[in-house]
């Protein structure tokens, strides 16, 4: 994971968009407009009937592929849900896990978040956990405050393993608003949530930033110091767009 700290790691986020015909252009696109850095690792989280297209699309590519969702479960009576195990034996890397719209629509607790972290660590796979305030809380001055305690609530449950973890900052206001953070609003919690984790003896991991994430505005946000990558939502439906951040 340390190699992810000295590039930059873009992950796409499809959530629940797409289907066979538009993914398969969409695939081709990112695959035939990208070549292998060094310095870059590029994910696309896909809903999980299309995980096999993605499998296969991207076999043999540089570009890796991961899930939205996992359940903190090993196995057993949850109708629905979907292990790390399975994931994993799929050939899964990576899993979202935590991500705001599941919080809000799904009910997420803390305890679930970590749960899903845990449970994807022990298949191997790297879960990149997704935090961040609602406006209401930016405005009553509290997002230190909540992303402290997302972050803690897996990082206890996580413990060393928490290095082979990725923490991703999205701003409830900024994601598919248009309304993207500054970069030193990003800056300003990335760094926050870096000391957090130095002054628990915590390790290094990348941090990606997240919401309303664009071409035009990755670099500047690739330009500060603790932030480590993007996680992309609605731009990663565009194979020039997703593409463009990937190499800012
Ligand atoms: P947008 O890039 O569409 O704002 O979505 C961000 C996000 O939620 C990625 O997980």
């Amino acid at each position: 994971m340390s190699d992810l700290l000295r590039g930059k790691l873009v992950v796409g986020n499809w959530k629940m968009n797409g289907g066979g015909a538009a993914n398969a252009v969409l695939l081709a696109g990112v695959v035939a407009g990208w070549q292998a850095r060094a310095d870059r690792e590029v994910v696309v989280c896909v809903p999980f009937p299309y995980l096999a297209q993605a499998r296969d699309a991207l076999a043999a590519t540089p570009i890796a592929w991961g899930a939205q969702d996992v359940s903190g479960h090993a196995a057993g009576a949850h109708t629905g849900q979907v292990s790390a195990g399975m994931l994993a034996e799929f050939g899964c890397r990576y899993v979202l896990v935590g991500h705001s719209e599941r919080r809000q629509e799904c009910g997420e607790t803390d305890a679930v978040v970590a749960a899903k972290a845990v449970a994807a660590r022990r298949e191997g796979l790297i879960p990149v956990v997704c935090v961040g305030e609602t406006l209401a809380e930016r405005d009553a001055g509290q997002w230190q405050a909540v992303v402290t305690r997302q972050v803690d609530a897996v990082v206890q449950r996580l413990g060393a393993d928490s290095a082979r973890a990725v923490l991703a900052y999205e701003p409830v206001w900024a994601i598919g608003t248009g309304r993207t953070a500054t970069p030193q609003q990003a800056q300003e919690v990335h760094a926050h949530l870096r000391a957090l984790l130095c002054s628990a003896g915590g390790p290094e991991v990348p941090m990606l930033y997240g919401g309303s994430v664009k071409a035009a505005n990755a670099g500047a946000l690739f330009a500060q110091a603790d932030v480590d990558g993007a996680l992309v939502g609605g731009a990663s439906l565009d194979a020039a767009e997703f593409l463009a951040i990937a190499g800012a």
